[in-house]
């Protein structure tokens, strides 16, 4: 790397990655802001653009705020937490509103919020013993660098366990396989954690007990992985089969899922997310929706209440299970579930005809195969609940194309501090 030592810069714009840029982009700060001039220390240096922290700030904006994490300069979990909040959300609604350009919907959507902090449900947490320091990290990579982050807590983390992290350090470094847990993960439902540990070498019998302690003391389920994701397994407590569980309490809605399933990240937003979507959905009695990309039913059952019935469909066969589960747990009668690869070319969905509305809820790469299916003219109203607004946009212009509207759209405030965008957008047939 061509640059070691510190390093004055003013910062020009907040690009998307979290960082500064100064004005001819090559230098890209962490934890600045626009208007800043700032000292900051080389991180590394990628094709012709350096990456740098913030050390110091000359001038300090007034977006500025103090961080809650001690670690969030280094820490790659957050990116944005020297930024006010409603900076953030402003900053987040001008990244959605330049990725739909040249399309601008009819009305912008407040932005759907909730806790700062504490919200974080699922993480993945990297663990490494550490030679040097002479104990383990369990934390998130620091910016740039394959390094975990010495951190003691995450503020981000929901509940009880933004305080796990140092138990879980202490644990790890008593266990006979200390270097051989790369990896952590966390998934809480309302009240219940758990962890899924991996690890490369098995457990003998003291790491167990050390396991079935942790679990009894902190009240957390405990499952290892010892290869792929087919053998995670629960082994504390070993009582009875168990699941987490979250609730959707506006439309009287429980949802059991296992730590592996896709759970939204932020369960006070999902709550509000769901609400959102279902009265953009505008649902009538005689309605038959299309969720796709359905996970464990989040949505489906929630419109499902409103309306004739509802097809679910998603590839994981495993999420399909808990859906038709949670549908029979609930008494909900008018849904049905399919496994079906929705990226597929022309992807057949039972069930499909005759459905006026959909619900699109895809991963980052986004629902273009399902744009064909979407020229039906039965369907009138699409509601794109999306977590790349690049792939948004890119869907978005295809449904302007087939003819529909983009009535409305809007951020929600899944991930505060990250990058991430999660957003909202309403499409309605013209006429
Ligand atoms: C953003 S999540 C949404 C899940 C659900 N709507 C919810 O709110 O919990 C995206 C879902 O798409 C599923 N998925 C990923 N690739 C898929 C594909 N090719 N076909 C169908 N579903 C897919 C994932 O398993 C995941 O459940």
């Amino acid at each position: 790397m061509k640059y070691r030592e510190p390093l004055d810069l003013t910062i020009d714009t907040l690009n998307e990655d979290g960082c500064g840029l100064s004005a001819d982009g090559q230098f890209a700060v962490y934890g600045s802001l626009p208007g800043e001039s700032v000292t900051a220390q080389p991180l590394t240096q990628k094709r012709k653009k350096v990456f740098l922290k913030t050390i110091a700030v000359k001038n300090p904006s007034s977006e500025r705020v103090e961080p809650h994490c001690p670690a969030a300069a280094s820490c790659g979990g957050c990116s944005y937490q020297h930024m006010k909040h409603s900076a953030q959300l402003e900053f987040k609604s001008g990244l959605l509103r330049k990725h739909l350009l040249p399309l601008e919907p009819l009305e912008w959507l407040p932005p759907v919020t909730g806790p700062t902090l504490g919200y974080r449900s699922k993480a993945r947490l990297g663990v490494r013993y550490v030679e040097k320091k002479g104990r383990v990290l369990v934390g998130f990579r620091e910016k740039q660098k394959s390094y975990i982050t010495d951190i003691s807590a995450c503020p981000v983390l929901s509940g009880d366990n933004a305080d796990l992290i140092t138990p879980l350090q202490e644990l790890v470094g008593a266990l006979s396989v200390a270097r051989s847990v790369p990896q952590i993960e966390v998934a809480a439902g309302d009240e219940e954690t758990a962890l899924i540990i991996r690890h490369l070498e098995p457990f003998d019998q003291h790491d167990l007990e050390l396991l079935s302690s942790f679990s009894d003391r902190y009240g957390v389920q405990i499952f290892l992985q010892p290869g792929g994701i087919k053998t995670i397994r629960r082994v504390f407590p070993d009582t009875q089969d168990t699941y987490l569980e979250y609730s959707l309490p506006k439309f009287g809605l429980d949802f059991r899922f296992k730590p592996s399933d896709f759970t939204q990240v932020n369960l006070a937003v999902n709550r509000q997310m769901v609400a959102r979507a279902v009265e953009l959905l505008d649902l009538r009695p005689t309605d038959g929706v299309f969720d796709a990309f359905c996970g464990i039913g989040n949505f489906s059952l929630a419109i499902a209440r409103s309306v004739s019935r509802v097809v679910g469909a998603e590839q994981s066969a495993e999420s399909i299970d808990r859906a038709r589960l949670n549908s029979s747990l609930n008494a909900v009668e008018n849904v049905t579930f399919e496994v079906v690869d929705l990226q597929d070319d022309s992807p057949e969905i039972p069930g499909f005809t005759g459905l006026n509305k959909v619900l699109l809820d895809p991963p980052r790469s986004g629902a273009k195969a399902l744009m064909k299916v979407l020229e039906s003219p039965d369907v009138e109203r699409v509601v794109y609940v999306s977590c790349n607004p690049e792939t948004l946009a890119r869907d978005a212009k295809m449904l302007v194309q087939q003819g529909f509207t983009l009535r409305s759209a809007g951020i929600i405030d899944m991930f505060p501090h990250t990058t991430h965008v999660e957003s909202v957008a309403l499409f309605c047939r013209q006429g």
